[in-house]
């Protein structure tokens, strides 16, 4: 029997499916609705898509060199699929959705603000507590991020809850050893002294203090 739950992931899995079976690379340019950031020589371009009635992300290593392409992506993109993998049903994580072709993966959209000082004071009282406990979470899955000191890898959701993105440079272990464990304890420490930094920025200062 298939309980409502999974009743329900199952209808959401093959909608998302058949959507993305429908898109397509060639109808991708005139789907673009932002260009939420331009790569470099070595980073895709991030895009926001208007896909029927869903809005998507996808990062697309297309418009880069051949070289990129065929050296860098594929890593790069094979990496990150791993983490998002790892990391499916934390709600802090987008959704990875698919990949659309060899250069270019499917993410869930999460509009949000992205992190700066300018939010200290603004956001939830509970943001700090619920960025650590993703942060967390995430380690106990086996995945340091690595990069989430650079403002652009945090954003705090329409929710109002942290969204964690960008796992290019997400390292990976088997949380199921003790070596495993040992490498994110160690290794974690990067991730550990950036929520320290956003503990600073985001908490403000009180007059008088
Ligand atoms: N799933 C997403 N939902 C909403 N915005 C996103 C998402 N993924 C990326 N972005 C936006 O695009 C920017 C660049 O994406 P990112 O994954 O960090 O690319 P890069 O690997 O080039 O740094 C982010 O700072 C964020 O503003
Ligand atoms: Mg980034």
């Amino acid at each position: 029997m298939t309980s409502g739950a999974n009743a329900e992931s199952d209808a959401g899995v093959s909608s998302a499916n058949s959507l993305l079976s429908s898109l397509q690379r060639e109808s991708l340019d005139a789907s673009v609705k932002q260009v939420l950031h331009r790569g470099g020589w070595g980073n895709p371009d991030v895009l926001l898509i208007e896909h029927g009635a869903e809005q998507l992300v996808v990062k697309d290593f297309a418009p880069r060199a051949l070289w990129v392409k065929r050296l860098l992506a594929p890593f790069l993109l094979r990496r990150e699929a791993r983490a998002y993998h790892r990391l499916a049903g934390v709600p802090a994580v987008p959704r990875l959705l698919g990949q659309l072709d060899a250069d270019a993966l499917i993410l869930e959209y999460r509009p949000g603000t992205l992190l700066s000082r300018a939010l200290a004071g603004k956001l939830r009282p509970e943001f700090l507590e619920e960025l650590e406990a993703a942060i967390e979470e995430m380690h106990r899955r086996g995945v340091v991020h690595l990069d989430l000191r650079h403002r652009s890898n945090i954003l705090a959701g329409e929710d109002g809850r942290p969204v964690l993105i960008d796992f290019a440079s997400a390292l990976r272990f088997d949380p199921t050893k003790a070596w495993g464990r040992a490498a994110v304890a160690a290794i974690g420490w990067v991730d550990r002294r950036a929520l320290a930094k956003w503990r600073r920025k985001l908490t403000p200062v009180v007059a008088g203090d």
